[in-house]
This record gives structure tokens, C-alpha cells and sequence, in this order.
């Protein structure tokens, strides 16, 4: 008589195919590479805790890729990332890695992988980071996968990047305390915010901070447009004014611009800040802790499922994959109707 097999037991191919590389996979390598940003410490503990519950051993890697070609590669469990959730920066450290751009670099940290015995890398970082994470897939087949983690969020396949909602959150702070200056002297304030190549920082913030206005590096505005925006204020009697320039904006170095308007207004008391690395440090905000949490248990899932080479972001409040090659070169558009918004209400 045949022996029925229960059902069970009985596995399609597709099913198979699933469960073997979560078999196969045993020890999963984190990163944190590129500037630092608030949520990556929550982001590596969500990693690690996420590999620990699939009974994986989570391995960090220290200071980056430069970390990576020089072995620092460490063994994490769940109580190593203990009361790092509410931390700014990276308890792993980060770099940027100048030997990694070349291949002879790629190919000693991968020497460090085989010897480490990291079956698959998490990569917590920008633009940069992901360009190394898929070098290494592309040249030795690695199962890589990204966490968009940068102040700047200038990363395509995903609305928000760790760090970002953080980051904005000082600078409204930081204006909003200007602000009291500006308005007890009558000064006209410009200050500067980061975004190195683009302005979502600054675009942000001037909306919530009601900015006279904003210098972008995504357009390329005029020093006749700015004067006319101080005309306007004039005629329109407000006394204090805010102008907020992104490092990268067309028309050059803050100090410069504001000389050009004392230039055109000598009357104006005007002022410059420079924010700069105050942005990038403090506490995550709730929005960062929820988005680092919600991406490092994506991620690791994923990876573990068999998916490679694409960064784990958040559209729509959906988690959803982008192949890493597109979320670096895909150009990700500022929200030009925020401008449309901010000038209507600096009026
Ligand atoms: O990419 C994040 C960022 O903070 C940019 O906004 C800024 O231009 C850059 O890093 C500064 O980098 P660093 O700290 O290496 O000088």
C-alpha cells in the first residue's frame, strides 16, 4: 500500500525556495557609513534585535567601510545595543571611506567578510554608503540592502530618511530662538542650514519657521529675486525677517549674500548663522525612532527572504524596495508648491 505523505509536509518549490536562504543565513553584517544621523543607533538596534529573534548572530562593523577593510567586525546580541535607542550618532561610528572608491579597497573588505563569515550586509547610510553596498554585491555577489540614513533625505524610493525630521526639528528650534533676536532688534537674519546638494532642509524648515525666504540649491534663484522678497516686506511693515539659505544654493556663500543686501539696504541690521553640525546631533525624534525601528526589522526580513542590492524605504507609509542603483541616481524632486506656500504666508 502507498504511504500518503501528510500535506503538511508537502512544500512547493516556491516555498523552498523561500526558506533556503533564511537557512542559509547565519551571520548578518551591520554598518553605519557617510555623515551621521539621528535613528541610525535605532535603526542598528532593530537589526540586531531583528536578527537575534530569526536566530541569527548579528555582527557590526566599526567606523564603516574603512572599518570593514580593516576587520573591526565585532559579535552583537540583543543586549549590546541596549539603551541606544534615544542616542544621536552611531555607537558603531562612521566614515567616509576614500579606499573604498577603488576596487583594490572593495576587494580586501570583502577578504574581511569571508573571514568574518558575514553571510549578508545591512548598510545604515546616503548616497555614497549605498554606491559601496552595491559595488560589493555587483563584484562579489553579496547580498546587500540599504537603511536611507542621512539628514539631507535626498534618497529616491523613499519619502523620509533618517535623521531628516530630527534634523529639522533643531533648526525650527534653533530659528525660533533667532527669531526672538530678529524681532526684538528689527534684524534681518539669513541662516544657513545644511543640504549640500539639496533643499529639503531648507525648504522645510521655512514653511515652519514663516521664513521671508529661501535659498535652494534645486532652483536657481536670483539676487534680484531676494531683494525684491526684502522690498516686499518693507512695504508690507514687518520688522523682523528670516532668510534661510541651503549650503549648496546657486547664489554662493551666505556671508556673500547677506553683503550684497547690506550693499543694496545699508539701513538693514542684518546678521548670519551658520547652523552647521548642530543639526546633525541630539536625540532621534519619535519620527525618526518609529521609521529606524519600522526599516531595520524590513530590512533584516528581507534580506533573509532572499532580497539583495535595494534600499528598504518608507512611501506612503508603506515599507517598499528600491533597487540601490536608482535610489542614488534617481534625482528626488523638492516639493516646489511648499515654496508656493511659504511666500504666500511671508507676506
Ligand atoms: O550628507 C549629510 C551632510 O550633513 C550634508 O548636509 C553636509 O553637506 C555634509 O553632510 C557635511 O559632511 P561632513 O560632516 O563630512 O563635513
Amino acid at each position: 500500500m502507498d504511504e500518503q505523505i501528510p500535506s503538511a509536509f508537502v512544500f512547493s518549490n516556491r516555498t523552498i525556495g523561500l526558506i533556503l536562504p533564511i537557512l542559509k543565513m547565519k551571520r548578518l553584517g551591520v554598518l553605519t557609513s557617510g555623515g551621521d544621523a539621528p535613528g541610525m543607533n535605532a535603526a542598528i538596534r532593530a537589526v540586531v534585535r531583528t536578527a537575534a529573534f530569526h536566530g541569527k548572530q548579528a555582527v557590526g562593523i566599526r567606523k564603516g567601510f574603512q572599518g570593514l577593510i580593516d576587520g573591526e567586525c565585532m559579535e552583537l546580541n540583543a543586549r549590546s545595543v541596549r539603551n541606544i535607542l534615544n542616542q544621536g550618532g552611531t555607537f558603531l561610528k562612521s566614515a567616509r571611506c576614500a579606499q573604498f572608491r577603488n576596487a583594490e579597497g572593495r576587494k580586501k573588505a570583502f577578504q574581511q567578510i569571508e573571514k568574518a563569515e558575514i553571510d549578508a550586509l545591512v548598510v545604515i547610510g546616503g548616497n555614497g554608503s549605498f554606491t559601496g553596498a552595491h559595488l560589493l554585491h555587483k563584484e562579489f555577489g553579496l547580498p546587500v540592502i540599504g537603511i536611507p540614513g542621512t539628514i539631507d533625505n535626498d534618497l529616491f524610493g523613499t519619502d523620509y530618511t533618517l535623521g531628516y525630521d530630527s534634523a529639522t526639528n533643531v533648526v525650527v528650534e534653533c530659528i525660533d530662538k533667532i527669531r526672538d533676536t530678529a524681532s526684538s532688534h528689527n534684524r534681518l537674519f539669513f541662516v544657513e542650514v545644511m543640504g549640500r546638494d539639496t533643499g529639503f532642509i531648507a525648504l522645510r524648515t521655512a514653511v515652519a519657521t514663516g521664513a521671508l525666504d529661501v535659498v535652494l540649491p534645486e532652483k536657481n534663484s536670483s539676487m534680484d529675486e531676494l531683494i525684491s522678497e526684502v522690498e516686499k516686506s518693507f512695504a508690507n511693515r514687518k520688522t523682523s525677517n528670516i532668510i534661510i539659505t541651503a549650503e549648496g544654493n546657486h547664489l554662493g556663500n551666505t556671508y556673500d549674500i547677506s553683503k550684497k543686501i547690506v550693499e543694496r539696504f545699508p539701513h538693514i541690521d542684518t546678521k548670519v548663522t551658520i547652523l552647521g553640525h548642530l543639526q546633525r546631533g541630539g536625540a532621534p525624534s519619535c519620527m525618526d525612532r518609529i521609521l529606524a525601528s519600522k526599516l531595520g526589522v524590513s530590512a533584516v526580513e528581507a534580506v533573509l527572504e532572499g532580497k539583495s542590492d535595494v534600499m528598504c524605504g518608507v512611501e506612503n507609509q508603506d515599507v517598499t524596495f528600491t533597487p540601490l542603483e536608482k535610489a542614488i541616481s534617481q534625482k528626488v524632486e523638492l516639493n516646489m508648491d511648499l515654496l508656493r506656500i511659504s511666500r504666500i504666508l511671508a507676506t
